[in-house]
């Protein structure tokens, strides 16, 4: 095993070590967390609208611990499949106007079954270059042939469109919200390229699910292209603020992925209460459009704070809000800085980002004050003067 500490040292003399760090929460401060003894804002959450501690969906869940115990015991194929997932799925069937819908243990886990039981040798996964990481494994697992396209580049697409026209089947996939960089994907475009050449088109509304859309059903909805994704897939553990994940599509998508997604076939069920949990979150995410709204009042306040400060934060509307610095080095010791100003926030390296763009990821939640928000923004300006990145 003396390999791995040659290559751990490696790692850290390119500033590319990542190591475990304890965060608690203190219950009457959301949007903090707390290192060591230190309260810090948290800028670092995918908690967009607040939920994770709700005291109603805590209720829930510790009723449906009482009454169904700890566990679910088998998958869900076997003995797993209990009462409040039925409900569930009839509910994000209904929310996402759509013939049918599957819970998945997480979006990983969704990703890489989704991927995997759609395509396999001798088709072809068209992937965006900064989709997720799940969507990238899910592709190799599958076999398929890889055909990544320039970020958001339609035209380039459509050349591997044609380069692949003869292949058996073809899924285009896609990130609606990119998880790094927080800009959005042409979904339009998408819809159109995938009518023309006769493929499937998955997207991914982890970071967009619950934000854009009347009832936060998506940017999809919000776009009005919904009945063109034969895919639709998104995560509980962002702003649901619990965990797992969905895919929403036909009755016939959905008996196929009972059949072949591996991940739900081969693992144990979500505990009973953590699906209560889901249902009551995502009653609130439908209902509480104040939440929705706070957050986009929150967002457009800090994207301008810092766009004032002097750093290009683009144009987007997500709370993914991202600084980028370039190397790793000043990208470890900004976070350190902004840490002791009193905001918790990730230097994101590679490989989650391509070389030479390693960033501060900002993430906002509707739980943000305006104040709150207002201070942060001064003082990542103090750090970026001290850091030589203003
Ligand atoms: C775009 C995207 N898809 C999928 C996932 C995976 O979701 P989960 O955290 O539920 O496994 C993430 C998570 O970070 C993500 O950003």
């Amino acid at each position: 095993m003396n390999w791995m500490e040659k290559e751990l040292a490696d790692m850290t003399d390119a500033s590319l070590m990542r190591s475990l760090r304890v965060n608690s929460l203190v219950l009457e401060c959301p949007g903090y967390t707390v290192r060591g003894e230190r309260l810090l804002l948290n800028l670092s959450s995918n908690d967009y609208l607040g939920l994770s501690q709700h005291p109603v969906i805590v209720e829930v869940m510790r009723e449906t611990l009482l009454s169904e115990g700890v566990g679910s015991g088998a998958s869900r194929l076997v003995t797993g499949n209990r009462a409040p997932y039925g409900r569930l799925e009839e509910a994000l069937a209904g929310w996402q106007n759509c013939e049918a819908a599957l819970v998945f243990a997480n979006g990983y886990m969704a990703n890489s079954g989704v991927i995997s039981a759609l395509v396999s040798r001798g088709d072809v996964v068209f992937s965006d270059q900064l989709n997720h990481a799940s969507i990238v494994d899910g592709t190799i697992l599958s076999r398929a042939e890889l055909a990544r396209y320039r970020h958001n580049d339609m035209e380039h697409l459509r050349f591997l469109l044609n380069k692949y026209r003869d292949k058996r089947r073809k899924l285009i996939v896609t990130d609606a919200v990119f998880s790094m960089d927080g800009d959005q994907a042409p979904l339009c475009e998408l819809a159109l390229l995938k009518r023309e050449y006769e493929a499937m088109l998955m997207v991914d509304e982890a970071h967009s699910g619950g934000i854009y859309g009347r009832r936060g059903e998506g940017l999809c909805h919000e776009l009005g292209v919904q009945d063109e994704v034969d895919v639709h897939m998104g995560t509980f553990s962002k702003s649901f603020g619990v965990y797992g994940a969905y895919v929403c599509g036909s009755r016939t998508l959905i008996r196929w992925l009972i059949n072949k997604a591996r991940p739900l076939i081969y693992s144990t069920a979500l505990p009973p209460s953590l699906v209560a949990g889901i249902s009551k979150a995502l009653d609130m995410v439908q209902t509480e459009h104040w939440r929705r709204e706070r957050l986009h009042e929150a967002i457009r306040l800090f994207r301008s704070s810092l766009n004032e400060a002097g750093f290009d934060v683009g144009n987007g509307d997500s709370p993914i809000v991202p600084i980028i610095i370039g190397d790793n080095d000043t990208a470890i010791r900004f976070s350190g800085a902004l840490e002791e100003e009193g905001i918790a926030s990730v230097a994101i390296r590679p490989p989650t980002v391509p070389a030479g763009t390693a960033r501060i990821r900002f993430s906002l939640s509707a739980v943000h004050s305006n104040k709150e928000l207002i201070d942060a923004a001064e003082r990542i300006r103090t750090v970026g003067l001290q850091q030589g990145v203003l």
